[in-house]
């Protein structure tokens, strides 16, 4: 067996104990005789496996007692949708600061159920920076503030929670969940697609302040329905529980591995590792402001983007995989989540001196 390190940006690379926990596990989970994916969300085994993944989710993060936490479908972007359907709450609309891709498509979603104001953006256009709190324009009668605290395609990440007045803060964690501590009482939602940093794709955590539930649109459909979620304990139907159950042992690892104040550390590491290599040769270049730069995909392009399928092919070659960068920027993109070891940034960072060296 060769195992590479992963860039991905998502689905991710997962730690390699959890993979080897699941194999174990596979057909006869804990002497049950059957696996994960065979039991019934009702049995008192698989009850027993969420029941157990949310008490570790509330550990890891300080999840205070009067937020729900839910275990959705429909990914992140369902919830562009279901974040208005739920939260709209008689308003007429919502603000929304957009500092990348994903919060640019979050605030055409909600266009569906009602306004979204686009209250703070980069005033060049260019995603590559935040705009500073005081230029943002927020209206105190909005229904919530959205923000996207780690622009997963541009690399750009909030070191700040922002300060939004009595406004239920409403933050798509994504790509950056459980990357270090957080206050969650500052916030009135947090929701994150679990296949970057928490397990593979299928299942979506939402983390809600209970005063919010219960003010649904009529139209909402019941599976996005925050509060009839909540009151059947996310068995609504029935929920994607291999999914959840990975998720699980992920919270189990991070708990091993010190929480999330050695994952931040961890993570702060591996970031100024790969922010060193490309700032100290002028073959690689990285646009984010210095402040505003992502702990967890770190963006960048050579120097002549003719080099750009050599560099990666070489990276395959040398078992660093993941490495395009998305699309619509093109570049490089390495995604370091929590389960990316400091021995894979290491490998990159001696790929990239060396591919500088040799064709600079
Ligand atoms: C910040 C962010 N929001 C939303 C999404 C969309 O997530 P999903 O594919 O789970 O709908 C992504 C996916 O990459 C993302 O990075």
């Amino acid at each position: 067996m060769t195992r590479v390190f992963n860039f991905s940006a998502g689905p991710a690379t997962l730690p390699l104990s959890v993979l080897q926990q699941v194999q174990s596990e596979l057909l006869d989970w804990h002497g049950s005789g059957m696996s994960v994916m065979e039991m019934s969300h009702r049995d008192k085994d698989f009850m027993s496996i969420a029941a157990e993944a949310e008490k570790d989710l509330r550990e890891l993060l300080g999840v205070p007692a009067n937020y729900k936490v839910l275990f959705m479908q429909g990914g992140a972007m369902g919830q562009f949708s279901a974040v208005p359907m739920n939260l709209l709450r008689g308003k007429s609309g919502a603000d929304y600061v957009v500092t990348g891709s994903w919060g640019a498509k979050a605030v055409k979603e909600i266009a569906r159920y009602g306004k979204g104001s686009v209250a703070a953006k980069p005033a060049n256009g260019k995603f590559t920076h935040i705009p500073e709190r005081s230029s943002w324009k927020l209206d105190p009668d909005a229904a919530y503030v959205h923000y996207t605290p780690n622009e997963t395609i541009e690399g750009v990440e909030f070191a700040w929670v922002p300060d939004v007045g009595a406004v239920p803060l409403v933050a798509d964690f994504s790509s950056t969940f459980l990357s270090r501590p957080l206050e969650v009482s500052k916030f009135g939602l947090i929701y994150a697609g679990a296949q970057k940093n928490a397990g593979p794709a299928g299942i979506t955590m939402v983390i809600v302040r209970d005063d919010l539930l219960g003010q649904a649109l009529p139209a909402t459909p019941s599976v996005f329905d925050y509060m009839q979620v909540s009151d059947n304990e996310s068995m609504l139907n029935t929920p994607s529980c291999f999914a959840w159950y990975v998720c699980g042992l992920v919270f189990k690892w991070l708990k091993s591995e010190g929480g999330l104040t050695a994952m931040g550390e961890l993570n702060q590491r591996k970031a100024a590792l790969l922010y060193e290599a490309i700032d100290s040769q002028p073959f690689y270049h990285n646009p984010v402001a210095r402040q505003d730069r992502s702990w967890m995909n770190v963006v960048f392009t050579l120097a002549d983007p003719a080099l750009d399928a050599d560099f990666l092919k070489g990276a395959v070659k040398a078992g660093l995989p993941g490495l395009k960068g998305h699309r619509s920027v093109g570049g490089m993109r390495a995604s370091i989540y929590n389960a990316m070891p400091e021995a894979g940034v290491l490998t990159l960072v001696d790929y990239m001196k060396e591919f500088a060296r040799t064709r600079a």
